[in-house]
């Protein structure tokens, strides 16, 4: 019994000469989001549509929920809800009666499906506007709540925020939040977005050439990319003793007279230099280093980096 939602062993998909997924081993924990990060052609859609045996592997498994996809498909699927291409909405119909067909084709039983789906995507129920109508970011709240509508276990979602402007991303991004927090959903989302990712996921698999490079929780990223607050002062060597006498904080590094790094982030930056102040140091900068994040993935991936 594996002890992940989805787990998969050295999943491989080769076309012609080519290896779009190779040897992949991916870990999806319950209750967490877990984001798929690779630039074009990494091999993420291809990962996902076999997990969804929407195409074979030529070599390797998956396990779903600790049973084979491979021979459980008909038990699985439908405790799982994707977003994978463009859904073939009826452009003729509205968003309501598209939602209709689905759940009466999958036999969807809860009579307040359709409209808690749109509820939740933010989308108005029984809305006369035609699919057709519909702008590129509805027609992607569409096909999210197409996804959720049969209230499956566990998402999996290809780049849902394709698309979408900044405010429709914070929105699905606070949705499928919501997903995971209160309704312990499981959710697999996929971008080339590195600070999207950042800001949604748990755990992060980096996939490039259809090889995961790394595969982390982001808390474990953000210590490793060390996150860290940056103060420039008069003088760092006095500096070091308030915070060990005023904060007993020794978690800091001394780059040279002016220049320090402080790695707890667990205390208010306001205070420190506050206390900085009070004892007669200048403090020209304080400030929390973000960057070092992006560094650590172009490093990863080897130079290119992910936007
Ligand atoms: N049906 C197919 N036949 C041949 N090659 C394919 C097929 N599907 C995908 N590929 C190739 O596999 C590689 C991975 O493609 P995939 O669509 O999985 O990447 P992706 O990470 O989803 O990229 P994007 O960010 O552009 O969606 C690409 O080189 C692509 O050309
Ligand atoms: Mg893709």
């Amino acid at each position: 019994m594996s002890k992940y939602v989805i787990e998969t062993r050295n999943l491989t998909k080769q076309y012609g000469a080519q290896k779009s997924v190779a040897r992949l081993n991916i870990h999806v924990q319950k209750g967490r989001i877990y984001g798929l990060l690779g630039r074009n052609g990494a091999g993420k859609t291809t990962t996902m549509k076999m997990l969804l045996g929407l195409t074979q592997p030529t070599s390797g498994e998956v396990a779903i929920w600790g049973k084979p996809l491979a021979a459980n498909e008909k038990k699985l699927l439908p405790r799982i809800g994707s977003l994978i291409e463009s859904p073939g909405f009826y452009p003729n119909l509205t968003a309501t009666e598209n939602l209709r067909i689905f759940a009466t084709l999958r036999g969807v039983p809860n009579r307040n499906a359709i409209k808690n789906a749109l509820d939740l995507v933010g989308l108005p129920y029984k809305d006369r506007k035609l699919f057709s109508q519909y702008s590129l970011g509805m027609k992607q709240r569409l096909a999210i709540a197409l996804a959720i509508m049969h209230d499956p276990e566990l998402l999996i979602l290809d780049e849902p925020i394709n698309g979408l402007d900044p405010i429709g991303i914070a929105e699905v991004r606070s949705f499928i939040r919501n997903l995971c927090n209160e309704r312990g959903k499981t959710i697999l989302i996929s971008s080339h977005i590195l600070s999207e990712i950042a800001l949604l996921a748990d755990d992060i698999g980096i996939i490039d050439h259809g090889t995961l490079l790394e595969e982390e929780s982001l808390e474990e990223l953000e210590t490793k990319s060390s996150k860290h607050i940056r103060f420039t002062v008069s003088d760092t060597a006095q500096a070091a003793r308030i915070l060990e006498r005023s904060f007993h904080e020794n978690q800091f590094t001394i780059q040279d007279d002016h220049n320090m790094r402080l790695h707890n982030l667990n205390i208010s930056i306001g205070k420190i230099v506050t206390a900085f102040v009070e004892n007669g140091l200048e403090v020209s900068q304080a400030a929390t280093s973000e960057e070092s994040l992006e560094d650590y993935f172009k490093r990863v991936t080897g130079g290119e980096g992910i936007a």
